[in-house]
């Protein structure tokens, strides 16, 4: 589905439109996915940005390197019929179907903040299904360490994958243990619409205490390694991206500050804001990384 900006719902209607779904009328309400998606209790409440904003400052380097490249180029990416090859260390390999993955009826709402590596952030209501829910499918074997993630790789549909600028295709990784956390979902939708292409449709990793490049897009395959998987931005530049990626305001990037971030949207005035350990997800996550140095495993 392709959103115009016709399309797009005032944030008032949008709450009202939820609200009279969950009236139980759904069947008179538009037939878009997912609205059947409770909000969450790990959801913020902070006011999220607009579709406009969330759909037209994108980072998605096979579309290009521009903030509205991937706006303007992801049409040519099809994103059904779709499936991800979950293989590794699981008790049931195979190619699955993007419905029997993220079904409609098990979508979930959840608000996050997204704080972006390079000092911007966006509030964004996903919706989405937990990757545990996913990885359960597939059955993770107990000698499972890691999670590794694929982004499509098609030149055809994704020309930014004409340019070596990255090893293609995009690839990602979690610790099991974070892949497992409540908060970690694979994301289908968001404003309760589907996923549009410029963020990652049909099915793209929300990591919300990360910096954004965690949160990998279009994804066709998940494995399940016992070994610290490859991830793009470390391979490219290994001294400025690690494999944890945590938000952290203590930990600078070597050419600029992480204290404090941007907010997409907030206008000129609004100035920047402190960034939070974890992006303010600490009382859900500190408890992953108790012991490390997370100065040493940024
Ligand atoms: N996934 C792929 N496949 N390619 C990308 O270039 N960019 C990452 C991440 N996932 C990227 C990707 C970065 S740097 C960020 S900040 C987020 O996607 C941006 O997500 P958004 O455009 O939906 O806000």
């Amino acid at each position: 589905m392709k959103l115009k900006w016709s399309d797009v719902t005032p944030r008032s209607e949008y709450l009202n439109r939820r609200a009279f779904i969950a009236a139980g009328m759904a069947s008179l309400a538009t037939p878009a996915l997912g609205l059947t998606g409770a909000p969450s209790a790990f959801s913020t409440d902070e006011k999220p940005n607009s579709l406009e904003d969330i759909t037209n400052y994108n980072n998605f380097y096979e579309f290009g390197t521009g903030k509205t490249d991937p706006a303007e180029y992801s049409g040519s990416l099809k994103t059904k019929p779709w499936s991800v090859t979950i293989d590794g260390l699981v008790a049931r390999p195979g190619s699955y179907a993007l419905e029997d993955l993220a079904p409609d009826s098990a979508l979930e709402e959840r608000i996050y903040r997204l704080r972006c590596v390079e000092a911007w952030s966006m509030v964004i209501p996903w919706l989405g299904v937990p990757l545990a829910s996913i990885l359960n499918k597939a059955g993770v074997q107990p000698g499972a360490k890691y999670v590794a993630f694929r982004t499509l790789e098609d030149p055809d549909q994704m020309p930014g994958q004409r340019s070596a600028i990255i090893d293609w295709p995009y690839r990602e990784g979690l610790r099991i243990d974070e892949a497992m956390h409540p908060l970690t979902i694979m994301a289908t939708g968001l404003y309760g619409e589907v996923l549009p292409n410029q963020n990652g449709a049909p099915i793209r990793l929300v990591v919300p205490w990360k910096y954004g490049f965690k949160s990998i897009k279009s994804i066709v395959s998940i494995t399940l390694t016992d070994k610290q998987p490859e991830t793009s931005w470390q391979m490219l530049q290994p001294s400025e991206y690690g494999f944890y990626a945590n938000v952290n305001p203590q930990v600078d990037h070597p050419r600029w500050s992480q204290a404090s971030e941007r907010r997409v949207g907030a206008g000129l005035l609004a100035g920047r804001q402190e960034t939070l350990m974890f992006n303010g997800y600490g009382d859900q996550v500190a408890n992953l990384y108790s012991g490390m140095d997370l100065a040493k495993y940024y």
